[in-house]
């Protein structure tokens, strides 16, 4: 351990990526971390959510929401939510740890991965759209309030090539593509859960070295019908995650989590709560339905310029 202690971070800003962290959480414990846990929220994260995650987590730590307000980059990601991912730059605040590493709440730790603790801030794996750059959803950094502000400073001047924080991030540590090679991960601690077309070979060569999943893209693994008499999830018609990755995310969510949520909440959360073996599909399980009236709010935005 660090001197003042070395701890995983993620982030979420709304109770369905909480889902995503609590699995993350128990993934990490699942394989003997000895590092400290901490999520990041914000207050839009329910009471009854708050108080799962504080029996999961070390530390809740609750921030402000940040906004990148660049609906415009976000347009070419599809993504336009991802606005609110500035708010991952407050990792650099938590200066009661020394060094930590920072997880998407869509990651999965299949393989122990202390050993990501013995590298320097900023290392990270490629990004598989763009492997110059970094994928910002697994890096390795050192808490920092002048890193933070400068952070921010630069955000304002230089702005984010993506919409998000990936890409201010690459842009502030430029020189990782020319960094010595103990900056870069390797891929296999941020190995994405779609394919591209070499990825089913290697998957099928080096499956058993992967400690890091990423479900990268619009869905996630929590959007996915399950039925809870089989025990097996069915990946969406469009979704492109492989099914393997989605079943081991939705094994561990179904043995840890599912059984802790509050089925009085409202919404996805209470209706994943609800599932039991007499009540083993709920067909308004799929929040397609939410997904899109959110995106036609998004959108709404992002043509409003907002
Ligand atoms: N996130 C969040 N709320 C949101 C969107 C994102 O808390 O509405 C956080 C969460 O930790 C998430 C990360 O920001 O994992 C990055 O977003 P996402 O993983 O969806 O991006 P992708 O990896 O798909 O590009
Ligand atoms: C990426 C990363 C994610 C990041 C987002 C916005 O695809 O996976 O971690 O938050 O882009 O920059
Ligand atoms: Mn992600």
């Amino acid at each position: 351990m660090g001197e003042k202690g070395e701890a995983f971070v993620t982030l979420t800003t709304n109770d369905a990526y909480v889902l995503g962290s609590l699995v993350l959480a128990e993934s990490l414990r699942r394989v003997g971390t000895k590092r400290r846990l901490v999520v990041m929220i914000t207050n839009e994260i329910s009471e009854t959510l708050k108080h799962n995650l504080h029996t999961v987590f070390d530390d809740v730590h609750v921030v402000d929401l940040l906004s990148s307000e660049d609906f415009k980059n976000l347009q070419l990601l599809g993504r336009p939510d991802l606005h609110v991912t500035f708010t991952k730059l407050h990792c650099w605040n938590l200066t009661q740890y020394s060094k930590c590493v920072f997880l998407d709440a869509d990651t999965l730790v299949i393989q122990n991965v202390d050993d990501m603790f013995e590298r320097e801030e900023f290392s990270a794996a490629p990004d598989s759209g763009w492997p110059d750059c970094f994928n910002s959803g697994v890096f390795v950094f050192k808490p920092n309030v002048d890193t933070y502000k400068s952070l921010l400073q630069f955000a304002a001047t230089q702005g984010t090539f993506d919409g998000g924080d990936q890409g201010l991030l690459n842009r502030y540590f430029n020189t990782w593509p020319t960094n010595d090679i103990k900056t870069h991960l390797p891929f296999t601690y941020n190995v994405v859960s779609r394919p591209f077309y070499s990825y089913p070979s290697g998957l099928k060569a080096f499956k058993q070295n992967i400690k890091i999943v990423h479900f990268i893209g619009a869905d996630k693994p929590w959007q996915h019908p399950y039925n809870y008499s089989s025990g097996v999830v069915t990946p969406l018609p469009d979704s492109r995650h492989d099914a393997e990755f989605l079943q081991y995310w939705w094994n561990i969510f179904i043995d840890s989590v599912q059984p802790t949520l509050n089925p009085s909440a409202e919404g996805l959360i209470g209706r994943l709560a609800a599932l039991s073996v007499d009540n083993p599909v709920d067909s308004s399980i799929m929040p397609l339905e939410e997904i899109q009236n959110l995106d036609v709010k998004l959108k709404k935005n992002c043509e409003e310029g907002r």
